[in-house]
């Protein structure tokens, strides 16, 4: 059963990240494990390892295991090496901040350890001097081991509190529309949109869950309504077309969705469709939620315009499902990974730290500056 796992940890006898590979599920539960960096930049790109707060957690293991296996006769080698490595992760994809957001901390740690600010490759002439004997690699070990630990403990932490605010919004009786997976799958543990309706269900109250398919990666069917089934919530799988249908005929109380990014203003990055689900919900009175954790926002980007929108393979639309190609060759595919929602769509921002509305710029900073 998916909830005897988290979706990613670290292996501390062997050092190496092992995570649930995300492309298997709903058919087979598969654990793999990586020790390099190519794989873990694959896993990532492949979405092996998806959801934005966990490929923060990721990242993060990643980088401790990496550091414990980088070579070199210096400091100045070791650091070169790790901020190619962090360079490297870190653009695997370009729209959830909380990639970015890991491999930054964990490299602040390691600055932090050395005494030195790794602006640039050229490093300050001491670290040249400074042997890389088995002493240096175990302190050096311990701190990132120790920074990345507490990232992953960290995400388990804030999908608790973020769930014990979300559960605020919910009242028994409701009946939830959910877009892609912000699940547990997409966090170590407990998720971010399903928090709220996890312990809403754990609490006893009646709740049911409507999941968009999630075209073209299929997150919503293979993802979100495999975890809440399992959980023994009640679960209705729709494609992302039959939303406003649904939404007419009143069987929807609210939305609640993840994010990728949350910019100052409060415009939101997340899984392409959720932009139409929030005009959607405006036109129908629905209050729309999107639930994010701190690693989630980003004050430095000002809005949503400036957030880069990944773009991905054609075939994810074309052929990827089909046994047959389901599109004329060589047909122009327009297929951005996100979009952003405005923050007048967003009803409210649930964080851990509390639930943001209403001038979102102020409030935003008040709580996360
Ligand atoms: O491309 P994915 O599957 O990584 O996209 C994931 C989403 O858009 C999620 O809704 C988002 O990361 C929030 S997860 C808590």
């Amino acid at each position: 059963m998916l909830k005897d796992y988290d979706t990613l940890w670290l292996d501390e006898e062997l050092r190496e990240v092992k995570y649930i590979d995300q492309t298997r599920l709903p058919n087979e539960l598969v654990i793999k494990s990586i020790q390099s960096l190519d794989d873990m930049y694959r896993a990532i790109v492949d979405l092996e390892v998806r959801g934005a707060p966990a490929i923060g957690v990721f990242a993060a293991l990643s980088m401790y295991v990496l550091s414990v296996r980088i070579g070199g006769e210096t400091l100045a080698d070791f650091v070169r090496e790790y901020i190619r490595c962090s360079d490297y992760l870190q653009s695997a994809r370009p729209t959830a901040v909380n990639l970015s957001w890991a491999v930054l901390i964990m490299r602040k740690e390691l600055e932090r350890y050395t005494l030195h600010r790794f602006d640039s490759y050229l490093l300050d002439s001491r670290l040249e001097g400074i042997k890389l004997d088995d002493e240096l690699r175990g302190y050096i070990g311990n701190v990132m081991h120790a920074k990345a630990l507490e990232i992953y403990e960290n995400d388990i932490n804030v999908c608790k509190c973020l769930g014990q605010n979300g559960l605020q919004v919910i009242k028994n009786g409701d009946r939830i529309l959910t877009h892609c997976n912000a699940g547990r799958l997409a966090t170590v543990r407990y998720g971010t949109a399903t928090a709220p309706i996890y312990l809403a269900n754990e609490s006893g109250m009646n709740i049911s869950v409507y999941c968009d398919e999630t075209r073209p990666l299929l997150q919503g069917a293979r993802l979100t309504a495999y975890e809440l089934k399992q959980s023994g919530i009640k679960t209705t799988l729709l494609c992302d077309n039959m939303a406003a249908s649904l939404m007419s005929s009143g069987k929807i109380d609210k939305v609640l969705v993840g994010c990728d990014r949350v910019a100052a203003n409060g415009d939101v990055a997340n899984k392409i469709g959720t932009l139409s689900l929030a005009i959607m919900a405006k036109h129908f009175g629905i209050p729309f939620y999107v639930c994010a954790p701190t690693s989630s926002i980003d004050l430095n980007v000002k809005s949503g315009d400036k957030i880069i929108i990944e773009t991905r393979n054609p075939s994810e639309v074309t052929t990827k499902w089909y046994k047959n190609r389901m599109a004329p060759e060589g047909v122009d595919v327009f297929n951005p990974a996100f979009d952003i929602t405005n923050n007048e769509l967003i009803t409210a921002i649930i964080t851990e730290r509390g639930i943001a509305c209403g001038d979102y710029t102020n409030t935003l900073a008040s709580m996360f500056e």
